[in-house]
């Protein structure tokens, strides 16, 4: 018995050293490491694979150096465009061959009013993402998750034809993302 005893007393001084020892307890980004993270990580947003839909403009842009979309093709109410030129009469679910037309499912562009961030600073876009009435109503944390797996955004890495990468692997830019969203989700002033 009093073996045993000695045993498990050791094992719980044991792992009370491992708990305090550092690296193994997760803890939350403070506020200023969490703005930092959302500081790097907006090179993303303000990119052209992203403006050229999230655009505050009448319709899609397109190439590395924006510039309006082929036939001045407009968004409409839905983001889905207008009368014969909807998005997806050209728009396939994924890229043609060769990447000529980019593709991916459900190929359309924000609603007016909604995920708007060209010419926006960080703090601005950083304040759009966790404005709802300008997200379709999602927390900070919904925000972040569409962006490990939607495939409008996935999209952005694999976008065919001379387009250009978003500058940070995507990866990357969601480690950053969640440390901003664990952060609390602060804007940069
Ligand atoms: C082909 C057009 C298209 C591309 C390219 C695109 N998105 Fe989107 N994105 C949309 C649409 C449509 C929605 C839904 C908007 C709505 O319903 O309000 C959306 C929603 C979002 C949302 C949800 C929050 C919000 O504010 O609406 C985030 C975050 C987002 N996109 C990030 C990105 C990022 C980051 C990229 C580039 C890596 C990107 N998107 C590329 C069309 C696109
Ligand atoms: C008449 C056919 C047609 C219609 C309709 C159309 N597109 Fe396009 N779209 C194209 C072609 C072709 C390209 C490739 C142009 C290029 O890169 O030279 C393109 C390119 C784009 C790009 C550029 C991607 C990038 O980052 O370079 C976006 C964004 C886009 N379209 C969104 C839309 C949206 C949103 C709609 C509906 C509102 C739409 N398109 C309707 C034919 C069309």
């Amino acid at each position: 018995m009093a073996s045993s005893c000695g045993l498990r007393r050791s094992l719980v001084v044991a792992g009370a050293v491992l708990l305090s020892a550092g690296p193994a307890v997760a803890q939350a980004p403070t506020a200023d490491a969490a703005r930092a993270a959302f500081s790097r990580a907006v090179a993303v947003l303000q990119h052209p694979r992203c403006t050229n839909c999230h655009n505050r403009g009448e319709g899609p842009r397109q190439g590395n150096t924006p510039r309006a979309h082929v036939q001045n093709v407009k968004r409409g109410a839905d983001g889905r465009g207008e009368g014969a030129q909807r998005c997806t009469a050209c728009h396939r679910a994924q890229n043609t061959a060769g990447g000529s037309i980019p593709g991916a499912p459900d190929w359309r562009m924000p609603p007016p009013g909604r995920a708007g961030w060209d010419g926006l600073t960080p703090a601005e876009i950083c304040a759009a993402l966790k404005d709802r009435e300008r997200n379709a109503g999602l927390s900070p944390e919904q925000v972040v998750e569409h962006m490990a797996k939607d495939p409008l955004v996935l999209w952005a890495w694999e976008p065919g034809g001379i387009r250009e990468k978003p500058p940070l692997a995507h990866a990357d830019f969601m480690a950053l993302m969640r440390s901003w969203h664990e952060g609390g989700a602060p804007c940069p002033s």
